[in-house]
């Protein structure tokens, strides 16, 4: 058994063993280097700080039973800005150096990344046996999905991928809604979101030419795994990376992990049987302007007997003639889900309780209890063995593979693609076939991940 392995047991042991007196050889398997962490404490690192990893180590860091060992960034800056606020950290600008050094005294990390980076470094630590939080999209392509998903049930590990809503109130209630079978027989779903809206460069090409590379800036650790391509100022770091086919996943990678969940969690979908992209393609560098991408699911028991048609909009397209046809026209959301069952609609908001969202069929269902969790805590009382994380990658590696694939379909417009979920294939589409994966950066590549 490996020490790893005996520690992770000793916090889960703890957790229901009121308080537990580490013995002396616990002490030295588990914080040998670290000798001043008291050994029911989470030892936890945090990689990538800056924008959301500001938002996700906050979180995480503020459950009591965290220490936070260490922080990583390719930005000095933000790295300095982190350290600042856990002085006691280690800091590192490289992610293989830091789980290098301290896996030994580290039991989780989380990966707040860009994209393109989330799969490669989820992996490393989860086969050194850390516990993971990962944002969303859980990865840049399929085939890295299915192999995180793969790892972290082989190493036992507990994961979470960070689509926090998931957790929260109106979910939860949602999720009873459909359980209890109110809203019944789903034969059709339109999802929305008014992304990309001018946020980041989308629907335009590379940018020409080079600006110098600031100095807190290590480039070459920011391209990662990705083909290096020069530094350009405002395309790339911070944040409008998201548009780029190579680092990011687009408006359906970004806000589909989101807003589909709904549809996913709700109506227990599988594997997707067809895709097919109305919308506009991508230019060479980035994801369109909008998209408009159609599935059918195969009928579980939450949907008609012939299964049911979900549809992916996003650019500000909301389904408004039919938000308008079931009764929801006057108060669409600028991000949400429509379920059109046998017994009515229903308007989901992640961001709203639903009071409003029913139309009149349904409109005196007595809601059930809302019942929220913070996502970021559920996960680190998950790795004590306390609760059960209600995003691990066994969930979120399918709920990401569902967006993918939309964003595969924008490169085949009007075609409609045969998924072949089992064997990981489209039928007789190599070229979308070829697609589930990418080649990585030379010196980038990973035995087991590609
Ligand atoms: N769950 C949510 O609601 C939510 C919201 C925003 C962003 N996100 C997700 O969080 C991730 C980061 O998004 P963002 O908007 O914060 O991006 P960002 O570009 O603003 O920040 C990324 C941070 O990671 C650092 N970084 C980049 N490459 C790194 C590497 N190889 N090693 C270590 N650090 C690295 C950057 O310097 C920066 O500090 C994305 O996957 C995004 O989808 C989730």
């Amino acid at each position: 058994m490996s020490k790893k392995l005996t520690r992770r047991k000793f916090l889960r042991n703890s957790a229901v063993t009121a308080v537990v007196a580490p013995t002396a050889a616990q002490l030295l398997t588990s914080c040998a280097s670290a000798p001043n962490y008291a050994v029911n404490k989470l030892r936890h690192a945090a990689i990538g700080v800056g924008g959301m990893g500001g938002a996700d180590l906050k979180q995480i860091a503020a459950h009591k039973d965290v220490v936070i060992v260490a922080l990583c960034d390719v930005d000095a800056n933000n790295l300095a800005t982190a350290a600042e606020l856990h002085p006691e950290a280690r800091t590192y600008t490289d992610w293989r150096e830091l789980l290098e050094a301290e896996h030994h005294r580290l039991d989780s990390v989380n990966v707040t990344t860009p994209d393109h980076m989330h799969a490669p470094i989820s992996y490393k630590a989860i086969e050194l046996g850390l516990h993971v939080y990962c944002q969303k999209p859980l990865t840049h392509t399929v085939l890295e999905s299915r192999r995180l998903k793969e790892i972290a049930q082989r190493k036992h590990v507990v994961t979470q991928m960070g689509i926090q809503n998931h957790s929260a109130a109106n979910y939860s209630v949602a999720k009873q809604l459909f359980d209890q079978d109110h809203i019944k027989d789903i034969h059709e779903v339109h999802v929305w979101t008014d992304r990309p809206a001018g946020w980041w460069p989308q629907g335009v090409e590379r940018p020409e030419g080079e600006d110098p590379i600031p100095a807190h800036l290590d480039w070459d650790k920011w391209i990662g795994v990705a083909p290096m391509r020069p530094y350009k100022e405002g395309n790339y770091h911070a944040f409008s990376w998201r548009g780029r086919l190579d680092f990011g996943t687009g408006a359906q990678g970004d806000m589909g992990c989101h807003l589909m969940d709904p549809a996913t969690w709700f109506l227990q979908l599988g594997h997707p049987l067809t895709i097919k992209s109305t919308g506009p393609a991508p230019t060479a560098d980035t994801f369109p302007l909008e998209s408009h991408v159609e599935y059918h699911f195969p009928a579980t028991s939450k949907t008609s007997a012939a299964g049911v048609k979900v549809v992916w909009h996003d650019g500000k397209n909301k389904p408004t003639a039919l938000l308008e046809k079931y009764g929801f026209g006057d108060k669409p959301y600028e991000n949400g889900s429509l379920f059109i069952g046998s017994n009515g609609a229903y308007m989901f908001s992640p961001y709203e309780l639903p009071k409003t969202t029913f139309n009149d069929k349904l409109a005196d269902i007595l809601l059930p209890e809302p019942h929220a969790t913070n996502h970021w805590h559920q996960w680190v009382d998950a790795c004590f063995g306390r609760v059960a994380a209600s995003a691990p990658f066994d969930y979120s590696a399918h709920l990401t593979e569902v967006a993918l694939l939309g964003n595969i379909a924008l490169r085949f417009p009007n075609e409609t693609l045969n998924w072949q979920g089992k064997r990981m294939r489209f039928e007789g589409n190599d070229a979308a076939t070829a697609m589930l994966s990418k080649e990585y950066r030379e010196g980038w590549r990973f035995s087991g991940l590609i």
